[in-house]
């Protein structure tokens, strides 16, 4: 998948940063390449200055980008619309990972926007493995989606959802996710505590657990969850014996459902 002939970037904070970074390391020309932050850090400054990116140019100087990102707080938007108005054309391809701003709140308030593709990526984009979801609206073209998802893949993985009202549902999996997992090395710390180890012992056994399953996960994709759950568990063993807790009728399972069933509430509630 090949970068765009050309890009801005609006918002280089940690999200920006982090994707600025993966495109220059999949071949982005720097030189085709703007970035609007109204405080640059020195290492954003760093990053742009080796590959000749410009940042903050002035209004008006540049063409419009083949593809403008969005990935300023979405409180934002409103204060910022004038400014990216102005640089969008009718062939610019608007990618927002804003959180909670829809593709309509994105076209009513950038009156020169067509083309939008919003997307729901978490926080492990900052080593480069997220998983990012993304939904794109009718005038996308086919071209369009394929270098949305070259520059979203440039943190981690992607998947394409089938309509806009399924990113809710991405944001209560994958993108509130992360949380979910560090709660459960803090539970996991807890229990063996309880079980009496030291505290900071727990914590590292319990942090070292979730590491590796997730590297075993990440290595052989093509093997299940519960294939690899069922591999390391004996018949009558202690992780059976543990199994049979947390797989109860009234374990795990119904428990992630209203966890997740929560935030895929609320994230509609705070879309706007
Ligand atoms: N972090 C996550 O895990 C995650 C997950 C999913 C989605 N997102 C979404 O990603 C977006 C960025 O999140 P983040 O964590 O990267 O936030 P962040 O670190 O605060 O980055 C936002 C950047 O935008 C800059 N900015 C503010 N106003 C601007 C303007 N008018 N024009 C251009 N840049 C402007 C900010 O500068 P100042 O700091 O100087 O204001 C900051 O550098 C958010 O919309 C969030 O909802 C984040």
């Amino acid at each position: 998948m090949s970068m765009p002939a050309s890009i801005a970037l609006v918002g280089a904070g940690k999200m920006g940063g982090a994707m600025l970074q993966g495109w220059f390391g999949l071949g982005l020309d720097g030189k085709a390449t703007t970035v609007i932050d109204p405080y640059p850090s020195a290492d954003l400054k760093d990053l742009c200055g080796r590959h000749g990116a410009r940042i903050n140019p002035p209004a008006g100087s540049i063409a419009p980008p083949e593809v403008l990102v969005l990935a300023i707080k979405p409180q934002t938007l409103e204060a910022a619309a004038p400014e990216i108005a102005a640089m969008v054309g009718p062939g610019t391809l608007i990618v927002s990972i804003m959180a909670g701003k829809t593709i309509d709140n994105i076209t009513s308030r950038i009156a020169t926007a067509s083309a939008v593709v919003r997307a729901m990526p978490n926080t492990p984009a900052a080593v480069g493995r997220g998983i990012t979801g993304a939904a794109a609206n009718a005038a996308v073209t086919p071209a369009q989606r394929e270098t949305a998802a070259a520059l979203l893949s440039a943190i981690g993985r992607f998947e394409w959802v089938a309509n806009e009202s399924l990113i809710d549902a991405v944001t209560a999996v994958s993108g509130s996710g992360p949380a979910y997992v560090f709660y459960l090395v803090e539970c996991m710390t807890k229990a063996g505590v309880a079980a009496g180890l030291p505290a900071d012992l727990a914590e590292r056994l319990a942090r070292a657990t979730v590491e590796g399953s997730g590297e075993l996960m990440f290595r052989d994709p093509g093997v299940s969850p519960e294939q690899l759950r069922k591999n390391v568990t004996s018949p009558g063993g202690t992780t059976a014996a543990a199994l049979d807790v947390l797989m109860a009728a009234d374990g795990l399972a119904p428990l992630m459902e209203r966890a997740i069933a929560a935030a895929n509430r609320r994230a509609g509630e705070l879309s706007g």
